[in-house]
């Protein structure tokens, strides 16, 4: 069964409410469904009502992702949001263990283990991001600092719930304006891991979890990724910002993918 292309963009801090369902509906406009590509973006929470009633209205068929998640239903945890509270919007996905997250705001592994049990049972997918630091690739312990996270982040999951799951590759060294974008020979052996690691957990069922790349991707690099063999797709920051850099960059990686 071939996977399918997954592509979208991740708004960080930006965007207004109006301007995400601006953003929303410029790119729905521009990018025809198909059954085998998927595409999300992922604004902030405050924009998340706005573009869901958008997709509901106009049947839209991009998911639309929040950029974190607490592991508790509810309760006495100020400034958090649980995965009830996204899906009771329409919310179809939630990107976890963002290397802003991890490194800005201190998430460890087990914490994010906690956020991915929560989202799965409340039935809610989970694009779980990894990626080493300069340090650790430095050190050469890129393979086992990936494989560490996704072990522990994938600690006592259900093999029913994996199709719930995308990976996403995002070396944090290449991440931003200060990043020093990755070559497709950096990627392709870690994509590779990622792949394998979940696989030695989970079996035959693992390999079809889509494993994305993200990190200074732009149009005219995005196919150098897409055309790796284990990777099925991008998650993009500033190049996706714009409704051309979105198109621009889908289109990119979409025309080199090979699943
Ligand atoms: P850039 O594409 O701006 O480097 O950001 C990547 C990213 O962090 C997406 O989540």
């Amino acid at each position: 069964m071939g996977r399918p292309y997954i592509f979208g963009t991740n708004f960080k801090m930006n965007q207004t409410p109006a301007e995400s369902a601006a953003f929303f509906e410029q790119v729905a406009a521009r990018i025809a469904p198909r059954s085998d590509v998927h595409c999300y973006i992922i604004p902030p929470y405050t924009s998340l009502q706005a573009v869901t009633e958008l997709a509901r209205r106009d049947n839209i068929p991009i998911w639309i992702g929040a950029q974190n998640m607490h592991w508790a239903p509810e309760g006495a945890y100020t400034g958090e949001i649980s995965a009830r509270i996204l899906l009771a919007l329409g919310v179809d996905l939630v990107l976890l263990g963002h290397a802003e997250r991890r490194g800005l705001f201190h998430e460890g592994d087990p914490e994010l283990n906690r956020k991915v049990q929560a989202a799965f049972a409340a039935g809610l997918r989970v694009l779980l991001a990894v990626g080493e630091t300069g340090e650790e690739r430095q050190y050469g312990v890129s393979a086992e600092t990936v494989a560490r996270q996704l072990k522990i982040a994938l600690y006592d999951v259900p093999v029913e719930q994996l199709a719930l799951l995308s990976v996403a590759y995002e070396p944090v060294w290449s991440i931003g304006a200060g990043g020093t974008p990755a070559s497709p020979d950096d990627v392709a052996p870690i994509a590779t891991v990622i792949r394998s690691t979940i696989a030695d957990r989970f079996g035959d069922v693992g390999r079809q979890v889509p494993v994305l790349y993200g990190g200074s991707v732009n149009p005219s690099n995005a196919g150098s990724f897409t055309a790796l063999e284990d990777i099925d797709g991008l998650l993009v920051g500033r190049s996706g910002w714009t409704v051309d850099g979105y198109v621009a960059t889908y289109e990119a990686g979409l025309a080199a993918y090979s699943d």
